[in-house]
């Protein structure tokens, strides 16, 4: 057993004492968009600050709330902010909070983040539906001792992001891209951009693809909704980039994000 397994089973123990039910959906909320907390019913609200061996987030807009509740009457667990890598964490405390609830049970991991947009077709305000990743951050979050308790050594990526979630997305109008993660937080150069794009990537980050990674790793069905919240560093030539105006466009969009994952969650409850 080593030193982070033990330290997810202390968490583990903590939330099992408090949770009211086992949280079956898990939903991590990107930077600004803390608002979509509004849809959980019934909710409890705990201090990530209160979970031994949490990491907590220093990176502006994101709240280190964790709502337990219901949306639509599934039981859902609904974290508000995440810890990046680029705050000077490390890889296996950006991907802590994923194990431990996938240790407490949970089976889905739906992530929202901000994006800037590659592909030209896509707009700020668009809501995109992640179907596969580029991980650019020039580290895999599982590298260290193999801890069999989170999963597999070698974990398949083929269907990181789970087909009959992306189906669902689709048929509710979303479009569907590629996502490239940077470890941040400069921006991106437009050179950059560039080989992402020449690589297949139509959206940038900085964040989710390490928690993605560990998702599947514990066997969790993944859904990644990324707001597109700017054109990429030099896709428009003229255009400069902002951590504030992120978060400003965020703000505007978060009501439509919420809105999406209502409707997705609805359809999961038929399933
Ligand atoms: N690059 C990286 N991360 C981002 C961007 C971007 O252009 N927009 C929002 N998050």
């Amino acid at each position: 057993m080593t030193n982070t397994y033990k330290q997810a089973q202390e968490a583990v123990d903590f939330l099992k004492k408090i949770l009211p039910a086992r949280p079956r959906t898990v939903i991590v909320s990107g930077s600004g968009l803390g608002d979509i907390a509004e849809i959980v019913d019934n909710k409890i609200i705990i201090d990530s600050k209160e979970i031994p061996n949490w990491p907590s987030s220093t990176a502006p807009g994101h709240a280190g709330k964790i709502l337990a509740g219901e949306i639509e009457g599934r039981e859902v667990l609904f974290l508000s902010g995440r810890v990046h890598y680029y705050e000077g964490h490390s890889m296996n405390a950006v991907i802590f909070p994923t194990r431990v609830l996938a240790l407490l049970g949970a089976k889905e991991f739906i992530a929202t983040n901000a994006s800037g947009a590659i592909n030209k077709n896509f707009l700020p305000g668009d809501i995109i539906a992640v179907k596969d990743h580029l991980n650019l951050m020039g580290v895999n979050p599982l590298i260290g001792p193999h801890v069999p308790e989170f999963g597999e050594r070698f974990p398949d990526m083929s269907h990181a992001y789970n087909p009959e979630m992306l189906k669902i997305l689709k048929d509710l109008g979303l479009k569907q891209g590629v996502y490239a993660a940077f470890s941040g937080p400069s921006f991106e150069t437009p050179a950059e951009i560039k080989m992402a794009g020449i690589l297949g990537a139509d959206l940038v980050g900085m964040s989710t693809v390490p928690e993605v990674i560990a998702a599947n790793s514990m066997g969790m069905k993944v859904a990644v909704l990324s707001c597109v919240a700017n054109m990429a560093a030099g896709v428009l030539p003229e255009a400069t980039l902002s951590g504030q105006e992120v978060l400003d466009n965020m703000k505007l969009y978060s009501k439509k994000l919420a809105d999406i994952l209502i409707n997705f969650i609805k359809i999961l409850n038929k399933e």
